[in-house]
């Protein structure tokens, strides 16, 4: 049995209609003082799967509701977009590791459990599990929906070291080069990028990420690629946060088209991770 959670509800059909499994029907609610309310209308089975991304606090606490329902059944947890994978370490005195805290919260839930994640920002977070754990990489996805887009001389960029990895396989499955950028975090909203040369001119270029936040990465990267005489500039990115106005920054900035999945639900979800998830839980 499949259990889609508020935020997840469209890939949770997804993937029962991918396993032929049957789609609990479940309620979701918000009380007059702001708690959540959740209730699985259908009579559970033993086991299950529970599909929750949890971009808000909201979705963590409709989550932890899921899995007390749940308690005491076999339960395979999918949290596609894990929300606070970028708190993945103390970074100044007196900061918690959230990453960590949250996975010490979800680990009673799981002792006959399993987790999938997808593309995870830090796989250093999947050590905080106590179970069975599984990395979901949606590149191939992303990459097979780029080669079919008629993009000429293509070169794939990654916007920082943190994603050559996802660029390499990125290029590997176009069967291109690779290269990346430099850049910089100075706040949750501000980026700077290092003057490096890249091999774009004349070229449509492809920016592999495994996150779109407030888009002040790849707005940057876009206008970098651009005046360094890139064709064309693609985005591929996992996971669309896409928070406050980041659609029209990347616009803004020149981007021909966004590619994302839908580990959360945007109009840029064309990719679906749905087979991935299937034959991770089929497994
Ligand atoms: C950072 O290392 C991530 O991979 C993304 O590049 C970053 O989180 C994107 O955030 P934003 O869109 O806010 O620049």
């Amino acid at each position: 049995m499949i259990i889609g959670g508020p935020a997840s509800q469209l890939l949770a059909g997804r993937v029962a209609t991918t396993l032929n499994e049957t789609l609990a029907l479940c309620d979701y609610k918000t009380f007059p003082d702001g708690e959540s309310y959740s209730q699985i209308v259908t009579q559970l089975d033993d086991e299950i799967a529970i599909i929750q991304s949890t971009p808000t606090d909201r979705d963590l606490v409709y989550l932890l509701q899921l899995l007390d329902i749940c308690r005491g059944r076999r339960v395979s947890l999918v949290i596609p977009y894990f929300g606070y994978a970028r708190q993945d370490k103390i970074f100044k005195p007196g900061e918690p590791m959230t990453a960590r805290a949250l996975a010490t919260a979800l680990n009673p839930f799981l002792q006959n459990g399993s987790v999938h994640l997808v593309n995870i920002h830090a796989p250093s977070i999947m050590a905080h599990f106590q179970c069975p754990i599984d990395n979901l990489d949606a590149t191939a996805l992303l990459a097979e929906r780029v080669g079919s887009m008629g993009l000429v001389d293509t070169v794939v960029i990654s916007p920082d070291k943190g994603a050559v990895a996802m660029a390499k396989t990125a290029a590997a499955c176009l069967g291109c080069d690779s290269d990346y950028l430099q850049k910089t975090r100075l706040s949750g909203t501000e980026v700077s990028m290092a003057p490096k040369e890249v091999a774009v001119k004349g070229r449509d270029v492809v920016i592999f990420d495994d996150m779109i936040a407030t888009g002040g990465t790849m707005a940057m990267a876009i206008s970098f690629l651009r005046q360094q005489g890139a064709r064309r500039v693609f985005l591929a990115a996992v996971h669309p946060v896409l928070t406050g106005s980041a659609i029209l920054k990347l616009y803004r900035s020149g981007v021909e088209a966004v590619v994302a999945t839908d580990t959360l639900d945007k109009g840029v979800s064309t990719v679906s991770v749905a087979p991935l998830i299937a034959k991770a839980l089929r497994s």
